[in-house]
């Protein structure tokens, strides 16, 4: 009897130490669409992803802990890192994770979130991430061939088996992180890297020239799908119904339907949002698919992943671009009421985040660890005003709340219609030969660096932030005419918290030549502005 009590007792307490190690589930993070907006949410509440890239062969033991200072430096709240699936089943069938793992227990340890970058059939269009023992049985896993019948450095997307090994090795790593990550450490997954082939614009094997040769599959037939994709036909072989770029979209329709079945796999066990990036192409003029990676999610193909890849909520830029109207023009193509923006990659592209976190649900340099030690320390400052207050931003940015600017090429003003009041942003390096407050100055050689980003938290009460930027206002609205002033400027910031933490008060020579100017260092503001009624 006495045995037995002690058996309940010790299953007791063994179930009850289970229980207590076990942590407790938190809400999936999911991209909701709220009205044409999309928002993030992890926990359960809103969430903008402030991140960091590492380089590709930065998720060893002997790498992380300079990626882990990286992310300190940088502020970031998301590491996006790989996973190599040739490490992960060095030997078919056998699946290793424990470089999932570590980065998960690191990643808890520095409190960060994690996007998970599965670098699988694609990476950069070739396939050097697939396992040893797939790279040594070419006739089984054939790479796509050119016009010429020349082997090209690009996975066919036509072999069924190499996907669906893909499929089952993602679908394990998916099942990982429902296992092992109650408390989604990972909060999204990227399927494949920059996928498509630069080489050719499609695979001419002997079997995809036997596919192409078919009719367009039922699920592109749809109007507004054939009028996105600039159709000549309504039905028939793809030659027949897309003319020019018939190559190209057959590509992309075989390499987005591989991606879709491998992300539905793992989908399946554990429905984290996903997303696929792209290499771009020119954003203007609408070049031939000889000029970029053929087959990736390139701005006019977005509709050929949304019928092919359903179990995948993103196509998403890789921003490396320059050029104040190509990064705009790419932010517009790949913001739609039918795809989030989210940047996974970037190069210098610290001037626009302000543009992405109005409109997006996440944006994020490459590269980030193993640089020059600070060079992403001015993203820090940034990052650090910002990162508070993320999902503040986010449910901001649903409400219509943020308004944004940034430097134009030329310097030139801006302003933005925030209601019964205007903000007019003069933008610069900060002015040198000046001894009174600076300001901006307009020459003409400096880079154009400057941004801002407005909250209107009520009539005539702003949240501002930027750097080399000066707040003015201008009555607009009910208050147009009306003799106006600044109430009160607080310069500080938000506490992790959440809650606002005054530095001190701008008043005198810091707002009185026509408004509060900040330099260099990005710098966060409370700014109240009054119009008087006149009084004869
Ligand atoms: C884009 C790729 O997606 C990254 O993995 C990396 O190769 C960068 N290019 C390098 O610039």
């Amino acid at each position: 009897m006495k045995i037995h009590r002690n058996i309940i007792l010790l299953a007791t307490l063994l179930l009850t130490g289970l229980a207590i190690a076990q942590p407790t589930a938190t809400p999936l993070p999911k991209i909701k669409n709220v009205g044409g907006h999309f928002q993030l949410t992890v926990d359960g509440k809103p969430y903008f992803i402030f991140g960091g890239q590492c380089h590709n062969s930065s998720n060893w033991p002997a790498a992380l802990p300079e990626v882990w200072r990286t992310m300190e430096e940088m502020h970031a709240n998301t590491l996006e890192i790989p996973i190599y699936w040739e490490e992960v089943e060095a030997r078919q069938g056998e699946y290793d994770f424990t470089s999932v793992q570590r980065l998960l227990d690191q990643a808890r340890e520095h409190n960060i979130r994690l996007v998970l970058l599965w670098f699988a059939t694609w990476k950069n269009s070739s396939n050097h991430y697939m396992p040893e023992w797939m790279k040594l049985q070419p006739r089984r896993f054939p790479n796509a061939v050119n016009k010429d019948g020349q082997q090209v450095d690009s996975p066919s997307p036509h072999c069924r088996e190499a996907m669906e090994l893909d499929a089952k090795a993602f679908r394990a790593l998916m099942q990982y992180l429902k296992d092992n990550d109650p408390i989604h450490t990972v909060i999204m997954v990227q399927v494949e890297n920059e996928p498509g082939c630069w080489d050719s614009v499609r695979d001419y094997s002997r079997a995809a020239n036997q596919l192409f040769s078919q009719p367009v599959p039922d699920a592109l037939l749809k109007n507004d799908i054939l009028k996105e994709l600039g159709a000549v036909k309504t039905f028939g072989t793809w030659t027949e119904v897309f003319g020019d770029r018939a190559d190209e979209y057959f590509h992309t329709w075989y390499v987005a339907s591989y991606i879709g079945y491998v992300a539905a796999a793992g989908k399946d066990v554990n429905p984290l949002p996903m997303y696929v990036n792209a290499a771009l192409r020119h954003p203007f003029g609408n070049p031939p698919a000889t000029q970029y990676e053929s087959g990736g999610p390139t701005d006019n193909v977005i509709a050929i992943y949304k019928a092919a890849a359903p179990g995948i909520d993103i196509c998403a830029p890789d921003i490396y671009l320059s050029g104040d109207d190509n990064v705009m023009e790419v932010i517009k193509l790949y913001s739609r009421p039918d795809n989030a923006l989210f940047v996974p990659e970037c190069g210098n592209a610290r001037k626009y985040l302000y543009e992405v976190v109005a409109r997006g649900i996440g944006f994020s340099p490459f590269g980030v660890d193993r640089r020059t030690p600070g060079s992403y320390a001015d993203l820090g400052a940034d990052y650090s005003l910002l990162v508070p207050i993320a999902d503040k931003l986010s449910q901001w940015a649903l409400e219509g709340r943020l308004f944004t600017a940034y430097e134009p090429e030329n310097h030139d003003v801006r302003t933005l219609n925030l209601g019964d009041w205007e903000a007019v942003l003069a933008f610069g390096e900060p002015r040198r030969s000046n001894n009174l407050p600076q300001g901006p100055t307009a020459d003409a050689s400096l880079p154009a660096t400057g941004k801002a980003l407005l909250v209107k938290l009520a009539e005539g009460n702003f949240l501002a932030v930027g750097n080399n930027v000066r707040f003015s206002f201008r009555p607009i609205g009910k208050n147009k005419g009306k003799f106006w002033h600044f109430l009160r400027v607080e310069e500080g910031c938000y506490d992790a918290s959440g809650n606002w933490q005054m530095n001190r008060v701008l008043n005198g020579d810091e707002t009185d030549w026509t408004g509060p100017y900040v330099g260099q260092k990005p710098t966060m503001l409370r700014i109240r502005v009054y119009a008087r009624e006149t009084v004869k």
